[in-house]
């Protein structure tokens, strides 16, 4: 179904429930935020030093319609004016996806509005969409969040392929194991970052895993994680001076320039006509300021795009955004839909 040109906007109602985080937002034709609302589970589960599952579902079903409710009135529309409710339908923990989805499948025959479902990881993708920028194709993107690493190719719109993803551990999870085991808090990753701006990244020469040809876009971060546990053992058990600061800037170094080596080699081999990058690790001040200079230096012409700190993180903007040309085409998911706690990009 496509919009005549003259139509008056589409609104999407998005949700999203993956993992920490419970979030509605209303975004206007995929592009204009109309309300974005974000309840964050951080300091529930920051004593346990990781995402709890079962805290997180019920703190979700808590949340969740008072979130939607705050999220339509900021918007000034009604659930009649809406064209569309979209959810977040995996990947992520399965209870947890269970609560946006059942919510999205009820409000969605309750209102008679047709119901998309949206991968998690793609979304994260169209935080970009939000921010005005001119994405062009065939394009490269790196999405590295909390549970996943991957490049992507997009050689049209809405056409995904996979490049390379991680064998071990997702870039995300390897901040806040590393945080973890520096005794900083949950989440690791903008700890980290904010301790390695005081730091030297040279400090500590710690391994970094590009693999061998074949697996040349995939990623491997679990070397890195157990060589700064031990550099951290090693230091305390000789009682030698450790200097935070110093060990955060040199982790991250080493994670960093893998993931743009990769990126930057991905966009010359597929001409990308731009490069995005998103999810969590996105909103990493040392990843954006390297992959844009490295990105100038080898390929000047092709822009690069992420989203403010805001949108990199879970949000439901992005769940709406990433519905809106699934809504343009009628694709709209069965009042059957169920959670999948481990849906791929591109499927
Ligand atoms: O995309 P996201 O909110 O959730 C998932 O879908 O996983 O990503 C959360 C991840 C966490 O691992 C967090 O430590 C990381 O993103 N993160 C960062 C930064 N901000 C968040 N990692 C590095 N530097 C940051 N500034
Ligand atoms: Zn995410």
């Amino acid at each position: 179904m496509i919009p005549p040109p003259d139509a008056s906007p589409c609104y999407i109602l998005g949700l999203e429930s993956s993992c920490d985080e419970t979030a509605a937002a209303v975004v206007a034709d995929g592009r204009r935020i109309m309300s974005n609302i974000i309840s964050s589970q951080i300091e529930l589960h920051a004593r346990y030093g990781g995402v709890v599952p079962e805290i997180a579902s019920r703190r979700h079903l808590e949340q969740i319609n008072l979130i939607i409710g705050e999220a339509l009135s900021e918007a000034g529309l009604t659930l009649k004016e809406l064209h569309a409710i979209a959810v977040s339908s995996g990947p992520g923990l399965v209870g947890a996806l269970l609560i946006g989805v059942s919510t999205a499948k009820a409000l969605a025959y309750a209102a008679r509005l047709p119901l998309i479902a949206v991968n998690h990881v793609e979304a994260h993708l169209y935080a970009n969409h939000l921010t005005g920028a001119g994405i062009r194709y065939p394009l490269i993107a790196l999405i590295a969040s909390g549970g996943h690493t991957a490049l992507l190719l997009m050689p049209e719109p809405e056409q995904i392929v996979s490049l390379g993803q991680t064998r071990d551990d997702a870039a995300g999870e390897t901040f806040d194991k590393v945080a973890r085991a520096m005794g900083l808090g949950y989440p690791g990753g903008p700890q980290i970052d904010r301790l390695a701006s005081s730091g030297r990244p040279d400090a500590v020469d710690f391994p970094r895993a590009y693999l061998d040809e074949k697996a040349r876009f995939d990623f491997s971060f679990s070397g890195l994680k157990s060589a700064v546990i031990n550099h951290l053992h090693h230091l305390r058990q000789k009682k030698e001076e450790l200097s935070l600061a110093d060990l955060a800037a040199s982790f991250q170094e080493a994670l960093v320039r893998v993931l743009v080596d990769k990126t930057v080699a991905a966009a010359k081999e597929h001409h990308a006509a731009c490069v995005l990058l998103a999810g969590g690790v996105a909103a990493n001040s040392r990843l954006r300021t390297l992959l844009r200079s490295e990105l100038a230096q080898a390929l000047p012409a092709v822009p690069l795009y992420f989203p403010p700190p805001l949108l990199c993180t879970d949000n439901a903007a992005m769940i709406a955004a990433a519905a809106f040309p699934r809504y343009r085409c009628g694709l709209y998911a069965p009042l059957d839909l169920n959670a999948s706690a481990s849906l791929t990009p591109g499927c």
